[in-house]
């Protein structure tokens, strides 16, 4: 760990030491500790023969606006179906990474101090509420939950494949993951938290995200131009890079376990 990324590490737990409220915005690098490859992978045992091979292609040339829109449902349900439910069991496989519990415990500090963390996710896993992070507002739903595409209920169906794709809804429709695809509205509860909360908060954080799929990475810039301070947990550089003031370069699960404990013994 360099010099560098400790000061900036002490810099940051500082500014939290101070915060009342605070917006984070998460993405798909805070799970890849948890060995959640979101956007590649390779072929699931429990799908059907024919479409291994279809799915080894998709997802070797993983492009999502080919899989996750209403149009390739529409066209191919059976493997658009196939390759949500192997994503939903790995996403229920997988264990929350230190990461996630370190900011589970962020947000329990902050409320013993009087203060909170609206914990904005556009990740689909579930992996943050494992952890024990509350009210979590899900941008892009949960692919644990299923919805019935006729009565729009939805259901919570049981940690095992399909037996079936695609599968059925007992209410008559078909069932598809209750996550928001592209060409699809966020829903609008998850856009007023997150539009109240970047408009409120007194410090923004990204978080493995490469904040360039708006609306989400919008809230990121809703919070800077209220001259908010923005603190980034990013190994690389990202679409929000440029309005970030303390950017700290390396992985989540080893810098906000860090983070939190400076925060609690300043
Ligand atoms: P991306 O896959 O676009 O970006 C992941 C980010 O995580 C990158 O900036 C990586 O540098 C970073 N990263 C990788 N490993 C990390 C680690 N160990 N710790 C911290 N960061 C790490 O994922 P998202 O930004 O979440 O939307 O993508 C946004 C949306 O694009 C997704 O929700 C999904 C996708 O299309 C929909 O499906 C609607």
């Amino acid at each position: 760990m360099s010099d560098s990324l400790d000061k900036s590490i002490m810099q940051a737990a500082a500014v939290l030491r101070l915060a009342k409220s605070v917006c984070m915005l998460t993405g798909a690098g805070v799970s890849a500790e948890s060995g959640l490859r979101t956007f590649r992978g390779s072929t699931a045992d429990h799908l059907p023969e024919h479409l291994k091979k279809d799915m080894s292609a998709l997802w070797k040339e993983f492009d999502p606006t080919t899989l996750a829109t209403p149009e390739a449902f529409a066209e191919n349900p059976e493997l658009v179906s196939c390759w949500y439910d192997w994503r939903r069991l790995g996403c229920l496989a997988a264990e929350p990474n230190d990461g996630h519990i370190a900011i589970a415990k962020l947000q329990d500090q902050l409320a013993k101090r009087g203060g909170s963390l609206t914990l904005l996710t556009q990740n689909v896993d579930g992996l943050h509420q494992r952890a024990g992070a509350k009210d979590v507002v899900e941008l892009h739903g949960s692919i644990t939950r299923w919805r019935c595409t006729k009565t729009q209920r939805t259901v919570v169906p049981e940690p095992k494949p399909f037996a079936k794709f695609p599968p059925q809804s007992e209410f008559g429709g078909l069932l598809r993951p209750d996550v928001v695809w592209f060409g699809e509205q966020l829903p609008q509860e998850a856009i007023i938290a997150a539009s109240d909360a970047s408009q409120t908060c007194d410090v923004f954080m990204t978080i493995g995200t490469s904040a360039v799929v708006f609306p989400a990475a919008g809230f990121i810039h809703v919070a800077k131009r209220r001259g908010v301070p923005v603190i980034e947990v990013n190994p690389d550089d990202t679409g929000a890079t440029k309005v970030v003031d303390i950017a700290l370069r390396g992985r989540s699960a080893d810098i906000l376990p860090r983070l939190v404990e400076a925060m609690i013994a300043l």
